[in-house]
């Protein structure tokens, strides 16, 4: 199977649509979406309604800013600049897709399995353990390949920083992945991959990030793209949202 990874969206719509321009041509079988649809960004619509038409099938799991744009949580965790745009985003969604988000999986989700029925790729928003839990370091990731599922190579989101985790003889190695990249997976390895953000990146590099990956070749390929920034930086401001939230855009912060 050929995957399209896409994560952290966060109502980017600008990035978005860039990122699905980009992979109209590229060939793959269904898309994997590791949550944070909406908060931050000014177009929470249009990324909910993107789902929709995505190309092939979809699984989707919830972020821990969905669950909080979708009340389902009171975001008691978030910073004032968080909670404004989860609560802003509340109220802008239309009621179908309001109930779209309150709808959405809870991670992690095994999507394929081989032959003996043991999870081949599985996909959650911060760690398998939890959604809110962040895979920064070699020793969170360490905890996270002892959660089940176990699967050869799980996706990840929630940091915003396109990296990878190997597990090897019981040790664990982290990667950042710059740029645009490849590497070919090892089977008797296991993987924690984060393909980073497409609408707020954290590495210091604004363009958005996506990822695919062919689990027949065992090959991901990592790739950014540059966006129209300030058009999302306008609709931030258009809207009211806090500064902070379009300076870091362009900083990639
Ligand atoms: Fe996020």
């Amino acid at each position: 199977m050929r995957y399209l990874i896409l994560s952290d969206m966060h109502g980017n719509w600008e990035a978005m649509r860039t990122v699905l321009r980009k992979v109209r041509r590229k060939r793959f079988d269904s898309t994997l979406v590791l949550g944070d649809l909406v908060g931050y960004g000014a177009s929470p619509n249009q990324i909910v309604d993107s789902m929709r038409t995505l190309p092939g099938k979809l699984a989707i799991v919830r972020g821990n800013h969905d669950k909080v744009a979708a009340d389902l949580d009171n975001g008691q965790s978030f910073n004032e600049a968080a909670l404004v745009a989860a609560r802003w985003t509340t109220e802008k969604l239309t009621r179908r897709n309001l109930t779209y988000m309150k709808s959405l999986p809870i991670g992690p989700l095994v999507v394929e399995r081989d032959a003996e029925d043991a999870p081949r790729v599985a996909i959650c928003h911060g760690s398998p353990m939890d959604e809110d839990i962040y895979l920064f370091s070699e020793q969170d990731a360490w905890g996270a390949f002892q959660a089940e599922p176990r699967a050869h190579v799980t996706f990840f989101g929630h940091t915003h920083v396109p990296s990878l985790f190997i597990l090897h003889r019981g040790g664990v190695r982290g990667v950042l992945l710059r740029g645009d990249g490849e590497l070919k997976l090892h089977p008797r390895m296991r993987y924690l991959v984060n393909p980073g953000s497409i609408g707020q990146p954290r590495d210091r590099n604004p363009a958005a990030a996506y990822i695919l990956y062919d689990s027949k070749t065992r090959v991901v390929r990592w790739y950014r793209v540059p966006y129209a920034i300030d058009q999302a930086q306008s609709r931030i401001r258009a809207a009211r949202l806090p500064e902070s939230l379009a300076n870091r855009l362009a900083e990639g912060i």
